[in-house]
């Protein structure tokens, strides 16, 4: 049984803390060690904050809750961040804690937010993903398709990464 819910700001803490722990289980090898060392759930919290107070305006985030009420996913998603005729909406994270991946916290957050964007009206969704991140067929899984690629610098190393696409925000009942 899990819950979804839109965060509130004293979520910053939690979803800080399964943002850091899901990139170091999930992203070694793909980004540089020295970058993943210098996310701590301190900064990442600061962020967070300043993310949430957005809430409501143009940013949706919500968590995902297990049967005992612990936060283990959140999505954030509202438009799109850079330049591309085909798509106004964009999910800017995604993330599941480890121990609860493949349990259908993501799917879920996944739908959640899609059938909020598409009642804000925004066509088209767009979403980066890592191109070496095995998690991207998720996104293939969930009907999106490769759109374009683009390369992202993190702490100096080049990263290729792919942007899946949906020519319109699936709506689900
Ligand atoms: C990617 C992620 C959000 C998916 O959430 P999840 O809760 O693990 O996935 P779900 O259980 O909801 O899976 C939904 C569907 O996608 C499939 N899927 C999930 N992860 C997959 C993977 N790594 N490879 C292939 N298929 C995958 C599931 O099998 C399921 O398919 P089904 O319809 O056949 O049952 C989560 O695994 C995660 O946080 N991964 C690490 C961080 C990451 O890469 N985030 C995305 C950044 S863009």
């Amino acid at each position: 049984m899990l819950t979804i819910r839109p965060a509130e700001l004293d979520d910053a803490p939690t979803i800080a803390r399964v943002h850091v722990d899901t990139w170091r289980s999930s992203y070694g090898g793909i980004i540089p060690q020295a970058y993943l060392d210098s996310m701590t759930e301190q900064n990442r919290t600061f962020v967070w904050v300043r993310l949430l107070e957005r809430q409501g305006h143009e940013l949706i985030t919500l968590v995902s809750e297990d049967h005992n009420g612990r936060v283990v996913g959140f999505i954030s998603a509202g438009p799109l961040r850079h330049r591309d005729a085909r798509f106004q909406a964009e999910i800017s994270s995604l993330y599941v804690a480890r121990g609860f991946q493949r349990a259908n916290h993501g799917r879920r957050l996944f739908m959640a937010a899609a059938n909020r964007l598409a009642v804000k009206g925004l066509k088209g969704l767009f979403v980066w993903v890592l191109a070496d991140n095995p998690s991207r067929d998720f996104y293939a899984r969930l009907g999106g398709e490769p759109v374009s690629e683009a390369t992202r610098s993190f702490a100096g190393k080049p990263v290729k990464e792919l942007g899946y696409g949906w020519a319109d925000v699936p709506r689900y009942d």
